[in-house]
């Protein structure tokens, strides 16, 4: 029997399920392309905003005992329309578009600047735990949200995702904002705040203070919140947090995720991680007698 990795998330096609998260490697089309060559199925650029942000000063990431990271990039990023001069030369990499923004009409006019570009979905950073104004604070505002949804479902006919996180209020309500206003998709998640202290200096080591814990410790939470957002609704999931082996990626779909995005794990071995996963993924359909990755979505809330 033939296996196969192609999987749908709504109207999004992707020959692999494997995606890059926004915010790492993302700033070249030169990488998209190595990324896509070594086995990536899209790749989701940096948040990009409406104009050049510089982000913070350093130290900006920090790498935890026992694995994982705290980061306050701060969202530095060159800009949508820079961005999307960048990418106009490309041909077939399947690059999905993360925008990041306080008001609707910051979204719309982003898009906007993409309309010539290849570009296969837009992914909306309603989630970033350590900017003011934008991400999780605005993700935290569910009539924010409809608004954000609705302004740019009705500026374009690409594919739209929205990327949610924990923030104070609970992530379900903001789903279920996107969900009303006609959003295509979900990431989740986005990294969790978080915190880390010099005990000689006696000080918060990051420049920010605050910033978002990625890697491995937040996988069991992603998976959680994976598993109850396909228990009550009907809407195509991405997954992300703390992937890094082909088994960590099963239990994703399994959770009820048509697709995985990863980001943390993408260290000195990011040229091989991509396939790594895809390997494992399709020796685990082969040997479970599985021809299509839509067969195992969700298989894990079967009472
Ligand atoms: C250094 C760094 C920068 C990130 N930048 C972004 C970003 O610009 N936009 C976004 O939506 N998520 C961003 N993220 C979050 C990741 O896309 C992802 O949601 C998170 O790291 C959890 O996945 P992981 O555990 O596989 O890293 C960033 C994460 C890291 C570590």
């Amino acid at each position: 029997m033939e296996s196969s990795l192609v999987t749908s998330i709504g109207k999004i096609q992707l020959e692999r399920p494997v995606m890059l998260a926004s915010g790492i490697l993302g700033i070249s089309l030169d990488v998209f392309n190595r990324l896509y060559r070594s086995g990536a199925g899209a790749v989701v650029s940096k948040s990009l905003s409406t104009e050049p942000w510089d982000g913070y000063p350093n130290p900006t990431i920090f790498g935890i005992n026992g694995g994982g990271w705290i980061n306050a990039v701060g969202l530095s990023n060159p800009g949508a329309p820079n961005f999307a001069k960048m990418i106009e030369p490309n041909k077939d990499v399947p690059i999905i578009i993360s925008l990041v923004g306080s008001i609707p009409e910051d979204f719309s006019t982003m898009v906007e600047q993409f309309k010539n570009s290849k570009v296969i979905a837009y992914e909306l950073n309603l989630s970033c735990p350590h900017v003011a104004k934008v991400g999780l604070e605005v993700g935290d505002d569910p009539e924010l949200v409809k608004k954000i949804v609705s302004t740019v479902k009705n500026s374009t006919n690409v594919p739209v995702i929205a990327k949610v996180g924990l923030g104070t209020t609970h992530y379900l309500n903001t789903v279920s904002a996107a969900i009303d206003s006609g959003i295509d998709a979900i990431t989740a998640i986005n990294t969790i705040r978080a915190i880390a202290i010099d005990v000689e200096t006696q000080r918060p080591i990051l420049s920010n203070k605050f910033g978002g814990l990625s890697g491995t410790p937040i996988k069991p939470i992603a998976l959680r919140c994976v598993y109850e957002i396909s228990s009550k609704y009907d809407i195509p999931i991405i997954g992300c947090g703390g992937i890094s082996t082909w088994e960590d990626a099963i239990e994703f779909i399994l959770a009820g995720a048509s697709a995985i995005q990863i980001g943390s794990v993408i260290g000195d071995n990011w040229i091989h991680v991509f396939n790594d996963i895809n390997k494992g993924i399709l020796q685990y359909m082969k040997r479970k007698g599985y021809s299509k990755i839509d067969e195992m979505i969700g298989l894990a809330k079967k009472s």
